[in-house]
């Protein structure tokens, strides 16, 4: 049974659908309502720079699994993707994790549903699992570990060589931490409807036209786009590659919101977003990272909904693989 009328809207829609005063100062409001509630903002780097400049923190994947582990706030409001919310709420089963809108999932997660990636497991009873964090609880309760593009590598190097390994459920990651190690993990078959849409074609002729600039990619891309990277990492070890990096120009292939945090650590150097397939703006952007609205996050945390439910049984296993990924990556 549904509860109240806010409990209705968000069965509805996925988010508390109130229309919300322009007269209202947002930032303001929102800073107010953090303090009143004790609730912290965890942000991911590809929301939009309006949303990252409010957040408490702003990380890859793996940094807010870490801050989500040591926070001691209330409420976590979590501001990127659906998963990213589970892992928190796993992290901290008797707090409060909220976000901006439900609907707000991601293609590498939806695609291993639960039953089918069980079934899959069970055909390889000797192989461990080792899970990309962007996947559903459900699909870490299954897995051994769990990973992201920071310490993937490293935690697959810490299986004996001779251990069978399923990985789960990005192929482009897999694939190319396969590449790099000399393993053969069977792959499940997923990938990210963002970075698996850049051309090829568009960014050699890119490269073309600016000779001096450096190619850097996120490890989601497509096999032939890593294959003509200058740097290949994570979101934060691309923002600290060009940081630190004596080149002036960049083209950049993953998701746009992270140009925002190039831009001000490097505010001299140019950021070439990577083309891809069927953009004419030049530009990727995450469709579910960009559900997520200053007027969702203000309203989610004033009515502190809508909230992540797990069922405890799904915490409990889930939790084994993600702290296991947190001790390794120390
Ligand atoms: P990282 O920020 O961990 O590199 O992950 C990228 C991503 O696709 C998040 O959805
Ligand atoms: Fe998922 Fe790709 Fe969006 Fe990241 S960018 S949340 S992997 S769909």
């Amino acid at each position: 049974m549904l509860k109240d009328k806010y409990d209705q809207l968000i069965f509805k829609h996925g988010f508390v659908n109130e229309p919300v005063s322009s007269s209202i100062d947002l930032r303001k409001e929102i800073s107010l309502l953090k303090k009143v509630k004790n609730a912290v903002i965890l942000g991911h780097y590809y929301i939009t720079p309006e949303l990252q400049d409010i957040s408490d923190f702003l990380g890859d994947s793996l940094a807010l699994a870490q801050q989500a582990q040591k926070t001691d706030a209330d409420i976590i409001l979590f501001v990127g993707v659906h998963f990213m919310g589970e892992t928190a709420k796993i992290l901290n089963p008797t707090k409060k994790v909220i976000v901006p809108d439900l609907n707000a999932g991601c293609s590498l997660a939806e695609s291993a549903p639960a039953d089918a990636f069980e079934a899959f497991k069970n055909q390889h009873p000797d192989h461990k699992v080792i899970s990309y964090i962007n996947c559903s609880a459900e699909i870490k309760a299954l897995s051994d570990v769990i990973v992201t593009s920071s310490n993937a590598m490293k935690i697959v190097e810490s299986f004996p060589k001779d251990q069978p390994l399923i990985f789960a459920p990005d192929k482009n990651l897999g694939n190319y931490i396969n590449s790099v190690t000399g393993r053969d993990m069977i792959l499940w078959n997923g990938a990210c409807m963002v970075h698996e849409k850049y051309s090829l074609g568009k960014i050699v002729a890119l490269m073309d036209q600016h000779p001096d600039a450096v190619f850097i990619a996120h490890p989601e891309c497509e096999q032939p786009v890593l294959m003509v990277a200058d740097f290949i990492g994570s979101t934060t070890a691309l923002l600290n590659y060009v940081s630190k990096s004596n080149a002036n120009e960049f083209i950049v292939a993953t998701e746009s919101g992270i140009l925002h945090q190039m831009q001000k650590a490097c505010p001299d150097k140019s950021f070439i977003p990577a083309p891809s397939i069927d953009s004419t703006c030049g530009c990727n952007d995450c469709s579910y990272m960009k559900l997520n609205t200053m007027q969702k996050l203000y309203l989610a945390l004033k009515y502190e909904k809508p909230e992540i439910i797990l069922e405890p049984a799904i915490i409990e296993k889930a939790k084994i693989p993600i702290l296991r990924m947190l001790e390794l990556s120390k």
